[in-house]
């Protein structure tokens, strides 16, 4: 195959961070996605739709004239979050979700919740009037081992909370097991999960296995091989519950290559060209344009993108490193080459 013309994909889960560093993440995004879901986890997080309002002011002067890009705004969950502000985010035509961070498991999460239970009633309001909880899906149990967060959240967290509030949609965000995958699978439609470009690509042995890759650190870790091919197995399968999201979380080079490194990856702007590549090598390109560009939307409630993208079976190379506002930011797979390249 020597082209593939898509609908135009939408992100849905991506950090467009802030300040000058959006000069870079708003227009390396809006130039594959008509739309992405903006998590909230900034310095001063977007507690209130006041917040939501002015950080999405804040992005909209960087979507470049030729695109036509929608920032899609999120809530970000604290203790104090109340039934007002789930009422307020609703009725705003700009919040399409809450996000849950539990409290210190990843950048941006120390104002997350502590204890999930203390704010179901206001994930039953959320229940009530639609508003999907998007979940960082890991425990906050520093006891627990980093490779087990995910499941132990699952069984302990989300397994419980999807038997109290049943109605609740729920995404689980860049999920990165097999057990995230079959609890997806065995809940109801209300429940979907998206998965990254680098839990489909890497596994825990690109990271580890003969030398420490800093720039391949994301959070949720990566995991064993046998995880990586229950996510390619279910990105591929056609299955509408798992669709396109990124988590792109660019950090300047210096908060990488760090003593004390910061999680996250930088996809934005190859990532739909590595998921054509991780498709076409499972010889399941067929099922690319569902899941970047139609499952997410539905399960959102949102229209499907009118606009087509055309990918071409042409080789791009990756630069060594790009502009992140006054700094540089390493993309994933730096200096390789893709098969494929955006039209
Ligand atoms: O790797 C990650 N980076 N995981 C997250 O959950 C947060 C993100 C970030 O904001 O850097
Ligand atoms: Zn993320």
């Amino acid at each position: 195959m020597k082209s593939l013309t898509i609908t135009r994909p939408d992100d849905w889960h991506c950090h467009l961070r802030e300040g000058d560093r959006l000069g870079t993440t708003v227009p390396d995004t809006a130039r594959t996605f008509a739309r992405a879901i903006v998590m909230p986890n900034l310095n001063d997080p977007v507690t209130s739709v006041d917040k939501a309002r002015n950080y999405r002011d804040a992005i909209l002067p960087h979507i470049p004239i030729d695109t036509a890009f929608t920032p899609l705004m999120i809530l970000y969950l604290t203790a104090h979050t109340s039934k007002t502000d789930i009422d307020a985010a609703q009725s705003s035509d700009f919040i399409y979700g809450v996000k849950l961070y539990p409290a210190g498991v990843t950048t941006g999460s120390a104002a997350g919740v502590r204890k999930l239970t203390s704010l179901y009633p206001v994930l039953e309001r959320m229940a009530e009037v639609g508003l999907p909880l998007l979940i960082h899906g890991e425990s906050r149990d520093p006891a627990i081992d980093v490779f087990d967060r995910e499941r132990v959240f699952i069984e302990k967290e989300l397994a419980p909370l999807c038997e109290t509030i049943p109605t609740l949609k729920i995404v689980l965000e860049h999920i990165t097991t097999k057990e995230a995958v079959d609890f997806v699978s065995d809940s109801g439609p209300n429940v979907g999960a998206t998965i990254t470009p680098h839990h489909l690509l890497y596994n825990r042995n690109d990271m580890l296995g003969h030398s420490i890759k800093p720039h391949l650190f994301c959070l949720p870790i990566l995991k064993r091989s046998h995880h990586q091919t229950a996510l390619l197995e279910a990105a591929t399968s056609g299955n509408s519950k798992f669709f396109l999201g990124t988590d792109s979380a660019p950090h300047a080079i210096n908060k990488k290559e760090s003593s004390c490194g910061c999680a996250g990856i930088y996809s934005a702007p190859y990532a739909l060209a590595f998921y054509a590549d991780i498709f076409e090598h499972e010889n399941k390109l067929d099922k690319l344009q569902a899941f970047a560009s139609h499952y997410g939307a539905d399960f959102y409630g949102l229209p499907r993108n009118q606009e087509t993208l055309t990918l071409i079976k042409q080789e791009q190379r990756i630069p060594d490193s790009l502009a992140f506002g006054a700094k540089q930011v390493i993309p994933m797979g730096a200096g390789q080459t893709l098969a494929w390249s955006i039209q």
